[in-house]
Formats: structure tokens, C-alpha cells, sequence
């Protein structure tokens, strides 16, 4: 097959950047895709750090305006993985220029910073996509298949949380590195737009839209240092949020994330019943799903622990043999992976900017609900 070179210009270099430079440098040792991703400039602010960073993964320069990597014509395709205050600005600018944009998640700090970002990139037409690397684990992706082959019937409950406990000590300050994720101002809301906007993208995925949410927020910490401006400040973000959802297939769901489950440090977990089978998925045991079938025979029925790493389970021939695991970072080759083949073949595979504004709409619809007290609609439709 022809390889094309892809130029590609990332926008931070913390976890993300790591996972997403990880991606595009392995990617086709494993898969067979038309495009070679070229790591061609790395941006952020510190030029030495980001230079330790580009000799580090490869990267063969580095800028520390994003604005002047948005402007060089020897780049392709933006990757924005700094924090959710710089996506709209970047993604935009970078849509204008004519760039491929790729943009982690949750896609806006609001829907209407989003929509001006689907708006962007659809009027310029080029390829974008969201970070929602959850939809490339093998396990999730064969739940999706199985759902939509009919198994497990009508679908009555879906139930998804993210736990984690990071942040329970009230000495932790808010604001500056590694802790911009508890400055409402930078990163839009706390664990809504963090963490359950994972749970509701795939959920969108898996079960379709939803219609209404009733939901309560907590703060639980009111005040905190701000490591910026050396000051006690309230604390803008939500430490735990929680909602009821109806979906449009007549499912009912729960949801809940916190920072505050002592013990849990990633927990992700979702589960589907159906009126034939039931399906769960847990992220720290991220290479399996469990399945019950209700056709299965009475005496051996229950719960099967479907261990994911055989070659005709989903991706899972381009890696190992049968019964060797593959874990997170392989989740962003995969989306990478998806990413070449589709603009290739002149699709852009989703999750694009469209499908990052669906969960950005149930994301404000659940915070608009914790303030109203109110079940809330999901504006518009998705
Ligand atoms: N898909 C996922 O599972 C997942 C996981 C973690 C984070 N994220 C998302 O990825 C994004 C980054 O999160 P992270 O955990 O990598 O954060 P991080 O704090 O580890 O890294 C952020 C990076 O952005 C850089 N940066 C900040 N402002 C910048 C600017 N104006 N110009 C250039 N660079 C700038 C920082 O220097 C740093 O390198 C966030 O939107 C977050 O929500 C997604």
C-alpha cells in the first residue's frame, strides 16, 4: 500500500500528550494504515520542557504559541491535548487554517463553546475527531456489536460510574499544573465534565440518545488555595455529581462520578440489562466482559467472563495471541488507527466534534438540573 506522510502538530505534552504521541508512533507497527503519522512539531509554553519532550518521543521541533503551530503550512492535522479552557480557541484557529483537528475531550467547557467548534470544522471541512477513547477498548467495542446484533433484546437499565479519590484532602489546592482539573474556570465543571462525559459518550454510543436527566452536584470542599494567586478561593467545580436519565429507546439509567470514593482510583464501570442477556464492563479489568445469557441452558447459566484477546474479537489480530492482553494506551493506536484508515477512504470516523457536542448538551443539561432541582431536557435533540 502507498503510505502518505501525516504532519502532526500536538498541543501539550502532559498525560495525554504522552498517550496520543505514544499512538501515533506505534500505530503502524500494528496496523496496516494508509497514512504515516510524522511527529513533526510538539507545543507549549516552557520551550525547555517542551524540548525534552520532543527528544524524548521524536518530535522534530517544537513552538511555544500554539497560534505560530496553527500557522505553519508543513502541519497537517492539530492534536489539542492541553487543558479544556484552550479547546475551543485552538480548534477553531486550526479549523480555519484548513487543519485536520483532533481534540481530547470533553470537546468545549460548554455546548455552546462546542457548537462553535462543530461550526468550525464543518464549515471547513476537514477531518476532526474527540479523544473518547473508551469506544476502542476491544471489551466495549464487542458490547456495542452484541447490541446491535439483538442480544440482549429490549434494553430495560443502563448504569455507568467513574470513581476516583484524588482530591479528598482540603490541602489540596486548586488551579496551576496537574491541578487545573479544580479550577471551574479552565476546566468548565469538576467530575461532570471530566469524568461522567466518558460515561456518557459511551453510553450515546451503546444505547442512543437521551432525553431527560434529573441530577444533583456536590461541592464538598468549598475553598481552596488557588496555586496561581496564592489566595483562598471558592471552589467552582462540582466533587461528585449524580443523575437519573431516561434514554430514547425507553431505558431507564443511572450515573454517577465522584473524586471522593476513598479506595477507588479509576473505577469505570457500565452495565447494560436487556430482556435476554446483561452485559458489564469494568475499566480496571479493562480486557474483559462479562456476559449472562437468559437463553443459555438453566443448570450451567450465569455470569461468563469473556476473556478478550482472541484474534476474532475486536482489533485484537493486530496485537499478540490468543490470551495475551492489551491494556489503555492501546485504546488511542486504535483510535489513531480508525482515524488514518477512515480519511482515507473519505469518512471521518466517529467520535468527531458532532458527537463530542451530543455529550456536551447532556453535560450542561445535567449541571442546569443541579441547580433547578428540575429533570431537564437535552437541548437540542441529539
Ligand atoms: N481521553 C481521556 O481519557 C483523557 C484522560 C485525561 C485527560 N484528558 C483530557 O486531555 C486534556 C489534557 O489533560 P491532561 O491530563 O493531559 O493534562 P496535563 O495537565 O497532564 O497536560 C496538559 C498540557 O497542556 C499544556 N498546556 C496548558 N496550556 C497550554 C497552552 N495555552 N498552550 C500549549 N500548551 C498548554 C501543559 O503545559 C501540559 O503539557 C484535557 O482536556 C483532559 O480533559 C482526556
Amino acid at each position: 500500500m502507498e503510505t502518505k506522510k501525516l504532519n502532526i502538530g500536538l498541543v501539550g505534552y502532559g498525560f495525554m500528550g504522552r498517550t496520543h504521541s505514544n499512538a501515533y508512533r506505534s500505530v503502524r507497527n500494528f496496523f496496516d494504515v494508509p497514512y504515516e503519522p510524522v511527529l513533526k512539531a510538539v507545543c507549549a509554553r516552557n520551550p525547555e520542557r517542551a524540548q525534552a519532550f520532543a527528544n524524548t518521543w521524536g518530535y522534530e521541533s517544537i513552538e511555544s504559541d500554539w497560534r505560530s503551530l496553527v500557522k505553519r503550512a508543513d502541519i497537517d492535522l492539530i492534536d489539542i491535548a492541553s487543558p479544556n479552557d484552550t479547546h475551543a480557541e485552538i480548534a477553531i484557529a486550526a479549523a480555519d487554517a484548513g487543519k485536520m483537528v483532533l481534540c481530547e475531550k470533553p470537546l468545549g467547557r460548554t455546548a455552546a463553546e462546542a457548537k462553535a467548534m462543530v461550526d468550525a470544522v464543518e464549515k471547513a471541512g476537514v477531518p476532526n475527531m474527540v479523544w473518547y477513547n473508551y469506544r476502542r477498548v476491544p471489551a466495549v467495542v464487542l458490547a456495542k456489536q452484541l447490541i446491535d446484533e439483538g442480544r440482549l433484546g429490549r434494553i430495560f437499565h443502563y448504569r455507568a460510574k467513574f470513581l476516583q479519590d484524588w482530591t479528598i484532602s482540603q490541602d489540596l489546592p486548586q488551579g496551576g499544573e496537574g491541578l487545573w482539573r479544580l479550577d471551574a474556570g479552565v476546566a468548565g465543571s469538576g467530575v461532570t465534565g471530566d469524568l461522567l462525559a466518558h460515561c456518557i459518550d459511551t453510553a450515546l454510543w451503546l444505547n442512543g440518545p437521551i432525553q431527560r436527566v434529573t441530577a444533583m452536584t456536590e461541592t464538598f470542599i468549598k475553598e481552596r488555595k488557588h496555586t496561581l494567586t496564592g489566595k483562598v478561593q471558592k471552589v467552582g467545580i462540582d466533587d461528585a455529581s449524580a443523575f437519573l436519565a431516561r434514554f430514547g429507546n425507553g431505558s431507564l439509567a443511572t450515573f454517577e462520578a465522584t473524586r471522593y470514593a476513598r479506595g477507588h482510583k479509576a473505577l469505570y464501570t457500565l452495565e447494560i440489562n436487556g430482556e435476554n442477556a446483561s452485559i458489564l464492563w469494568d475499566l480496571e479489568d479493562l480486557h474483559r466482559l462479562q456476559y449472562f445469557d437468559h437463553g443459555d441452558e438453566g443448570r450451567l447459566r450465569g455470569w461468563r467472563s469473556i476473556h478478550i484477546t482472541d484474534s476474532d474479537h475486536p482489533y485484537m489480530k493486530h496485537w499478540w495471541v490468543p490470551g495475551l492482553q492489551i491494556g489503555y494506551e492501546h485504546t488511542f493506536i486504535h483510535q489513531v488507527a480508525d482515524f488514518l484508515q477512515g480519511i482515507s477512504e473519505g469518512q471521518n470516523p466517529s467520535p468527531t466534534f458532532r458527537d463530542g457536542l451530543a455529550t456536551d448538551y447532556v453535560t450542561d443539561a445535567v449541571l442546569k438540573s443541579a441547580r433547578s432541582g428540575e429533570w431537564e431536557g437535552i437541548e437540542p435533540e441529539n
